[in-house]
């Protein structure tokens, strides 16, 4: 038996998002330089795409390039442009074949031109495409999404398209760059972090957080597995008693 067949497929999240962590140290543990770790992580973004929409997930959020992750060295912050890009371009056919449709959020005017033009392309090409929603989180930080969310918001105020007390978290939400994607049930942290470095700070407000100390270019569909199975035996209570949730269950069956 494989641990896959652990997983209850009735229960399945269905908005996972991870924090891809660790390709730094992997690669410095084998004597390589940093973006050898880049490289192979990779390896385990495609891994885990299939696995995700094998297994019939809705949504995948990846966060792959932090706001603040600018601050790195230049030739790093280079290397993993161009490594973004080539990816990018590379896997627009596998996706398609796939039915995966790729989405992106972040502070993208921050990118450099040509990769900002082949993500534009990539999006576009699979924007058709109804299996699972890969969303790349991109120049991300949630500091700046919800600072660019309040500034559209106010800027609707001001042209008189919205009245301040008509906002409301369903209102907010739509402001968001997740509009219409629902909230990650699961978020995934790999490299032995706990926390959450900036990473979609509202949208986690009752997420289920699954840390491992695996290292991103190691992770690969049996952890993925583990950690959804690792979900499945949680008890969400958002705020309530766990007897009010039996019961609502005992009430659901009759
Ligand atoms: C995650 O790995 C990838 C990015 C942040 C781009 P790191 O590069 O942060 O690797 P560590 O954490 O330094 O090992
Ligand atoms: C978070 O990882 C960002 C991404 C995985 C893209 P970092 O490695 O940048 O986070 P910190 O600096 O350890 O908090
Ligand atoms: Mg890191």
């Amino acid at each position: 038996m494989s641990i896959k067949d652990n997983i209850n497929l009735d229960k399945l999240p269905e908005h996972i998002a991870i924090i891809m962590d660790g390709n730094g140290r992997w690669a410095q543990e084998k004597g390589h330089d940093r973006l050898f770790g880049h490289l192979h992580g990779v390896e385990s973004v495609r891994n885990i795409v299939e696995g995700a929409a094998e297994l019939g997930i809705h949504y995948l959020t990846l966060y792959a390039f932090s706001t603040e992750n600018w601050l790195r060295p230049q030739e790093e912050v280079t290397g993993l442009m161009e490594l973004l890009i080539d990816t990018i371009r590379k896997e627009v056919p596998t996706l398609n074949k796939n039915n995966i449709r790729l989405h992106v959020i972040g502070a993208t005017d921050m990118m450099p031109e040509h990769a900002r033009q082949a993500l534009q392309e990539a999006i576009s090409e699979t924007s058709t495409n109804t299996g699972l929603n890969l969303v790349m989180a991109l120049s991300y930080s949630s500091r700046w999404e919800i600072i660019h969310t309040t500034q559209k918001i106010a800027q609707d105020v001001l042209n008189g398209k919205l009245l301040p007390e008509d906002i409301n978290q369903e209102v907010y939400s739509n402001y968001l760059s997740t509009a219409g994607i629902p909230d990650p049930e699961l978020m995934i942290r790999t490299s032995g972090e706990h926390r959450i470095s900036n990473f979609l700070l509202y949208q986690l407000a009752y997420t289920e957080l699954y840390f491992t100390q695996t290292l991103w270019p190691d992770f690969r569909k049996d952890n993925l597995y583990e950690a959804i199975i690792d979900f499945q035996q949680r008890q969400r209570r958002f705020g309530k008693t766990g007897d009010q949730l039996k019961k609502n269950i005992i009430e659901e069956k009759n």
